[in-house]
């Protein structure tokens, strides 16, 4: 973290300055609690495990569509630049829904950037902006990567019986990546 190096001159206005809470934490972050939803507790910490993994992904994916709309340039920029940002919103409207089913499970969803950083499985992009075409190969290969994942955390959630877990991951992250997967190669001839 960094030290901020602005002064404070405002202390005739505030009492004291707000300070962090440090009285820690109520659940740790890798504790699932037990729920009353009728599903087996070995089931349930398994799925919370692999959302947790998706949930990190892709909050990285949402993340490299948003990179990715505000620093696309060529004669495509405007194209893109839409694209980057429907595909980016549908990204986080999965992030929502993976992030309430870990916490339906019992557990504590992964939320910060800090934590999705150590998480991730999706290759960290330059900080500096790349070509369209890099950006749009990016973009395929962290789709694969979560592609891949989903249809194995698919198969092992539907084996230990948690079909609530394996309808978001089938019908919301699966179909959704396969279809922004189709719009974004259709780039390649
Ligand atoms: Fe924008």
């Amino acid at each position: 973290m960094k030290t901020s190096t602005i002064t404070r001159d405002d202390s005739k206005h505030l009492k004291e300055p707000v300070k962090p809470s440090d009285t820690g934490e109520v659940q740790g972050f890798r504790h699932v609690q037990r729920t009353t939803i009728a599903l087996d507790a070995t089931a349930a910490l398994s799925s919370v495990e692999s959302l947790q993994q998706l949930l990190a992904d892709t909050i990285t994916l949402r993340d490299l569509y948003k990179k990715h709309h505000w620093q696309v340039a060529g004669p495509t920029f405007y194209m893109l630049h839409l694209l980057f940002d429907k595909h980016a919103n549908e990204q986080s409207e999965l992030v929502d829904l993976l992030a309430e089913r870990v916490q339906t499970l019992g557990g504590v969803s992964v939320a910060m950037g800090g934590d999705v950083a150590d998480m991730t499985l999706i290759p960290r992009p330059p900080s500096g902006r790349e070509d369209t075409a890099a950006q749009l190969s990016r973009l395929l290969h962290a789709h694969e990567v979560i592609l891949l994942e989903a249809r194995a955390m698919a198969r092992s959630t539907a084996a230990a019986g948690d079909v609530g877990t394996n309808d978001i991951i089938v019908s919301n992250v699966i179909r959704t990546g396969e279809l922004q997967v189709w719009f974004v190669a259709q780039h390649f001839e």
